[in-house]
């Protein structure tokens, strides 16, 4: 058998199970990895744009509608100047560089996050590329990028209170549904599966309302090295989990 003929058998195994639709994925330990290899972390960085792209196109293969990807936090402006330099750059050229690519794979594109912290020629690049890849039709890639989950649940606060005391909007009649339109999600079903990579296990302020009832899976993985292989054994371990929603489990 081919080595493309196993994978195959591995996809039509997995798409015989629930296929998660939204998975979303804190892609950590980049750093570690290039520094145990004696290389800076910038290096990491680098490598884990090519876990990036493999992801994204398994994602797609498998059927998720969407993938969210935490690719820079609100406290990772905190990072020394030149990382964050470095890390803008990278963003920038990959959604330049994957434009073309995205778009023929029909892969929609969006951003989230405290957008307007991005430099000017980060967020041009972002914001073209969401606009150009708006019409597509296959998965959705959300990027969250000055994201943080608490900014967003206030953010949506102070829309909210703005309405109010503008009288369009009156304090009772705001619902989980309502709120939830005001998030930088609004409109995406929350997570099915929320996988981190690099041995933490730990939330670090990504989407802390809409996880409430998302599947967690962690993996001791690094970024970088994070394949297919390992998408689908996150994808497997979702297969295996009840969901009960804090009712009782079907008999
Ligand atoms: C994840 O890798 C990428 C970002 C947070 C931008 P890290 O840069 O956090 O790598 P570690 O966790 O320090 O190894
Ligand atoms: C979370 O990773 C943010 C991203 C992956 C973009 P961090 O490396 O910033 O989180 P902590 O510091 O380990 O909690
Ligand atoms: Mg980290």
């Amino acid at each position: 058998m081919t080595v493309k003929a196993i994978q195959s058998d591995v996809i039509t195994d997995i798409q015989k199970g629930e296929i998660p639709v939204h998975v979303a994925v804190i892609m950590d330990g980049n750093g570690r990895w290039a520094q145990e290899r004696g290389m800076p972390r910038v290096f990491g960085h680098q490598q884990g744009a090519e876990s990036v792209r493999e992801i994204v196109e398994t994602a797609a293969k498998l059927g998720v509608k969407i993938l969210t990807l935490f690719a820079f936090s609100d406290e990772n402006w905190g990072r020394p100047k030149m990382e964050v330099k470095a890390l803008m750059k990278l963003l920038d050229t990959y959604v330049l560089q994957e434009r073309a690519k995205l778009k023929k794979e029909n892969v929609r594109f969006q951003a989230i996050g405290a957008l307007d912290q991005l430099p000017e020629k980060t967020l041009a690049a972002v914001l073209r590329t969401q606009q150009e890849l708006s019409h597509c039709t296959g998965l959705t890639l959300n990027i969250a990028l000055s994201y943080g989950g608490r900014n967003e649940i206030l953010t949506a606060c102070k829309k909210l209170a703005k309405k109010a005391q503008a009288g369009i909007i009156s304090p009772q009649d705001i619902t989980p549904q309502i709120f939830e339109e005001h998030l930088w999600t609004s409109g995406l079903p929350d997570p099915d599966l929320l996988i981190r990579t690099s041995g933490e296990q730990r939330i670090s302020n990504f989407l802390l309302w809409q996880i409430a009832y998302t599947e967690l899976w962690f993996t001791p993985v690094y970024w970088p090295e994070f394949r297919k292989e390992h998408f689908y054994e996150g994808i497997k371990a979702f297969q295996s989990r009840k969901r009960r929603y804090g009712l009782l489990a079907e008999t």
